[in-house]
């Protein structure tokens, strides 16, 4: 059982990240093998809008999406993690995300596994449930790659450093939802 975990935060060992960690290391005490991959520490480029996954099935730019695509389909399931920035994820998320096109086939059926569960997972200034109508949406995104996608999950009031370590019931949480994901 391999399950991905993709940091969609610029600062590295900040809240995202550790929120992250946490839903891995439910899944690591269910005896998951997983994995985490700093996407601003990743080479991404914008998606070019040249259509060939729509042709072959291949994304025609050659940097770290080639191995992060071929990883997510050996996968059992994936944790997406981003801080909202403006409502949204973040740019190097959508970036992510905008690259995961060759997951749907030409015809637009899914190259995932069957039963490859995703698990998005934010952090955010404001209270934990602000951004749900925005949550909701992506998450019908990532049912539409294929994915077996669970409710999202959002942590409130991570500004600095250090501010996810006091809320001792949302690591518990994220703890829980790594295990259930197994
Ligand atoms: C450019 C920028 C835009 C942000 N926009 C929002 C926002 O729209 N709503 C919100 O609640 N928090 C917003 N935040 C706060 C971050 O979502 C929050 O601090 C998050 O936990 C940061 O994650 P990190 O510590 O892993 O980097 C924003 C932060 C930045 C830097």
């Amino acid at each position: 059982m391999l399950v991905l975990g993709f940091n969609g935060s610029p600062r590295k060992g900040f809240a995202t990240q550790s929120l992250v960690e946490k839903v891995l290391q439910g899944a690591e005490q269910k005896g998951a093998e997983t994995k985490l991959i700093n996407l601003s520490k990743s080479n991404i480029a914008a998606c070019i809008g040249c259509l060939a996954c729509r042709k072959d099935g291949v994304c025609s730019i050659k940097d770290d999406m080639t191995d992060i695509i071929a990883d997510i389909k050996t996968a059992d399931a994936i944790v997406i993690g981003s801080p909202v920035y403006m409502m949204q994820m973040t740019s190097q998320t959508k970036a992510f995300v905008d690259r995961l096109f060759p997951l749907l086939k030409p015809d637009f059926t899914s190259n995932v596994k069957e039963g490859t569960k995703a698990q998005l997972v934010f952090t955010q200034g404001q209270p934990p449930e602000s951004f749900r109508t925005y949550f909701d949406y992506t998450e019908s995104m990532f049912k539409f790659f294929g994915f077996a996608t669970q409710k999202t999950f959002a942590v409130g009031n991570t500004r600095a450093k250090g501010d996810l370590d006091k809320q001792e019931d949302a690591i518990q949480q994220a703890v829980e939802i790594g295990s259930n994901l197994v």
